[in-house]
């Protein structure tokens, strides 16, 4: 097993190259169920969950192929051949995300049957939304032997879906569920996430009628079971990676510049970081982030898009470390996501847990340990701390890591960072 080594580094410099996002990707690898033609797709990143999500492809029948070789980001996905309608067990357990092809496999096929993905680290994390929501649709449901079982005879038909809770992948289900439906589906209170625009303005390019596009009330007018036909589709470039290394940037006061980003998708984590007194110059595709004079402690809620993400709540609480003050950390969306509040202190950090809050008193003088890395976020909130810690840290456990980021000791390593990865 890999772990990342990391030892205290001086500042940071240089342009990094952000890449595509992997909750982009994933719905969007999902969606090429829906298709009738091989379906190019650029900027996928390189990270585990898109082979994986590939690896499922395949082995459902849909076939791959990179045309420009190994580090291009494109593949070429057919689904034509598609035949098995079983997402097993042995897939979803390395990745949750696999319950994206449930809402597909079911409006392609009429039948289907996915894992039931257990709890993870971060929380309980039930699916069902999705599935009542599938119901509402037509869909009849059994959970057999661990394994959601879908059915709907005559296909799925149009209706009004009201979700109980902001659900980013119910939605995406439900989206493409719709896209092939009888009649028009009706979704409100649907998450409004970017990469939830991105795979409505997919399935809208192919034709698909979707009225209220970036908003919480959706209208998709269903092709009554005709497959897709799919243009050509560009991931959107990271939000969490870009905020991650932004996070790299603020916490060792340095200059560092992203490149390939999309700057709109970052307004509640730039303005946190503005709060807290970093500098920004902004452009249409690059962010710069300069040095505060002094870190300023902040209060955070997590919460639905636009509001400031879940994904990014680890990582500041690392940077919070660093602050003049207390800061607050209040986590809304998932019921145990402050795994890594016991590593940070192990790496010398104050940090009080109450419930979903934690505080957290800077400015500690972090030293360097051996942390463990509990869940993918988590684990680059580490990474940052490992950033700031006097002494080397070693980051284990990394394959959470590996999940989401795409060679994040080389892209660290090219702004000067002292960072390997090593073997057990
Ligand atoms: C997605 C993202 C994840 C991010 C999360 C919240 C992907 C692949 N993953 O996860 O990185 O942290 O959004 O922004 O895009 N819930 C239910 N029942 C359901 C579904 C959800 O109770 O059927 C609850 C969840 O437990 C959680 C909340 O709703 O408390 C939001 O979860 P959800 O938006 O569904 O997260 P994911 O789509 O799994």
């Amino acid at each position: 097993m890999d772990y990342l080594q990391i030892s205290a580094s001086a500042k940071l410099s240089g342009t990094l190259t952000v890449s595509g996002a992997k909750n982009a990707a994933l719905p969007i690898l999902a969606a090429t169920i829906l298709a009738k033609n091989p379906v190019s797709v650029s900027n996928l990143p390189h990270v585990a969950d898109v082979r994986t999500f590939l690896r499922l492809i395949k082995l459902l029948g849909g076939e791959y192929s990179e045309p420009h070789g190994e580090l291009s980001g494109r593949q070429l996905i057919d689904t034509r051949s598609l035949d098995n309608t079983t997402a097993t067990y042995e897939i979803v357990k390395t990745m949750r995300a696999s319950i994206l092809t449930l809402g597909p496999l079911l409006a392609r096929f009429r039948e289907c049957r996915v894992s039931l993905p257990g709890g993870c680290a971060i929380g309980q994390r039930p699916v069902d939304l999705h599935l009542k929501a599938l119901e509402k649709m037509g869909a009849i449901i059994n959970i057999t032997e661990g394994y959601i079982h879908a059915t709907a005879p005559s296909g799925l038909s149009g209706a009004t879906i009201v979700f109980d809770k902001i659900t980013v992948t119910g939605s995406e289900n439900l989206i493409m569920a719709a896209a092939l439906a009888h009649g028009t589906t009706k979704i409100l209170n649907a998450a409004k996430e970017p990469e939830v625009v991105s795979l409505c303005e997919i399935i809208s390019a192919a034709g698909v009628e979707i009225r209220g596009i970036g908003t919480d009330e959706l209208e998709i007018v269903g092709t009554g079971g005709e497959l897709l036909e799919l243009q050509p589709i560009r991931v959107i470039p990271d939000r969490i990676e870009a905020g991650t290394y932004l996070c790299a940037g603020a916490i060792t006061q340095s200059e560092i510049t992203l490149d390939h980003v999309e700057p709109k998708h970052l307004e509640a984590v730039i303005d946190k970081l503005t709060q807290m007194g970093f500098g920004f110059e902004i452009t249409s595709d690059r962010i710069t982030i300069k040095p505060a004079k002094r870190i300023a402690p902040i209060e955070i809620v997590t919460s639905e898009y636009p509001a400031f993400p879940t994904d990014m709540q680890a990582q500041f609480m690392a940077l919070a470390t660093q602050a003049e003050g207390s800061s607050i950390i209040e986590e809304r969306l998932f019921e145990n996501r402050f795994m890594h509040v016991g590593e940070l202190v192990r790496m010398g950090a104050q940090i009080a847990l109450r419930g979903n809050t934690a505080s957290v008193t800077g400015r500690a003088a972090l030293t360097g340990a051996d942390v463990m890395a509990t869940d993918l976020r988590a684990s680059s909130a580490l990474v940052l701390a490992g950033l700031a810690a006097k002494g080397t840290t070693r980051v284990h456990r990394i394959y959470h890591l590996d999940r989401g980021y795409e060679k994040i000791e080389a892209k660290l390593g090219a702004l000067g960072a002292n960072i390997v990865r090593l073997e057990e």
